[in-house]
């Protein structure tokens, strides 16, 4: 089983020909709107490639609030730990998305921010048996320490978005960064080369390993001395949104199966090249036939 404890958010996707700088406004497409939200996102990916997943997390008391709870339900995530808060917004998402397929997001945590560690408490017995945890940081700290203290099993901790001052548990199995959030964690400029990134990552502490998620450069593996560059699966990207959470999605199922870090990592790997080719956060998520003939196509 597996546990994920985090945001929902209601995304609403506007495509743009170019990012707006400040002061600047960018005439957009239609918008969409999807659910989202990274907790949300990656246990919706976890469901869909055969995982047993309970998702842990706060919603509003208003229309966004069902259709949120609705979508992760009919994906057979396990809801029965999504509270409802009074007089509070559920979550949102404002995100743009150019036209190489690369976005922007602000992210109004609503309910999302009243997640509380006696949330977590509340959902001991599902954290104490699940193979895997994830976590990631549009929650509170506080709700991510409890959760990681009451974790029987793995637990992976995916620091996105990167926010000033968040502080990760103090131990964990897997920390899952991309460059931005490895700067943020090391306080450094963002690495460039793979040699930069493996460099940055061996400054971090409190992970027995680390995956740094490289985008079209692929991913870079940290397991106690040695290190591993899995290059990316060559697809043509559409919305790069949600890639990261169909990523941690995937490798949990990976390890709850049993797997090595190496080859979750691959297999994550090809979970989110798949979830680029496609528009929108949670819907883009592949299901487990995809992912095993992506690979065994480059096998
Ligand atoms: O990682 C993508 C997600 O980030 C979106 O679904 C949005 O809700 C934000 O949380």
């Amino acid at each position: 089983m597996i546990t994920v404890v985090g945001s929902l958010n209601l995304d609403l996707v506007a495509p743009v020909p170019h990012h707006p700088v400040p002061g600047e406004t960018v005439l957009g497409g239609d918008i969409a709107q999807h659910s989202g939200g990274k907790g949300a996102n990656q246990a919706v990916a976890a469901a869909r490639l055969g995982g047993a997943v309970t998702l842990v997390g706060r919603v509003g008391d208003d229309d966004a609030a069902d259709v949120l709870v609705e979508s992760a339900r009919g994906q057979g995530v396990d809801t029965t730990h999504l509270l409802r808060t009074r007089d509070v917004p559920t979550g949102r998402a404002l995100i743009a998305v150019n036209l190489s397929g690369e976005n922007s997001i602000i992210v109004s945590p609503g309910a999302n921010s009243r997640l509380t560690a006696a949330d977590c408490e509340a959902a001991a017995e599902a954290l104490r048996t699940a193979r895997v945890t994830v976590l990631q940081q549009e929650v509170p700290d506080a709700a991510n320490h409890a959760a990681a203290r009451l974790a029987g099993g793995m637990v992976l901790y995916n620091p996105a978005p990167a926010v000033t001052g968040a502080v990760p548990p103090a131990h964990v199995d897997l920390l899952i960064p991309n460059r931005t959030e490895l700067a943020a964690l090391t306080g450094s400029a963002e690495p460039e080369t793979i040699d930069e990134v493996t460099a940055a990552a061996r400054k971090l502490s409190g992970a027995d390993a680390v995956l740094v998620t490289l985008g079209g450069d692929g991913v870079l593996l940290l397991e106690g001395s040695a290190s591993l560059h899995i290059p990316a699966f060559p697809v043509r990207p559409t919305d790069t949104t949600g890639a990261g959470d169909a990523f941690c999605g995937a490798l949990a199922v990976a390890l709850a199966e049993g797997n090595s870090l190496e080859q979750a990592a691959r297999w994550a790997s090809a979970a989110a090249a798949i979830s680029t080719t496609r528009t929108g956060a949670q819907g883009s998520s592949p299901h487990r036939d995809e992912v095993a003939a992506l690979l065994a196509g480059h096998a």
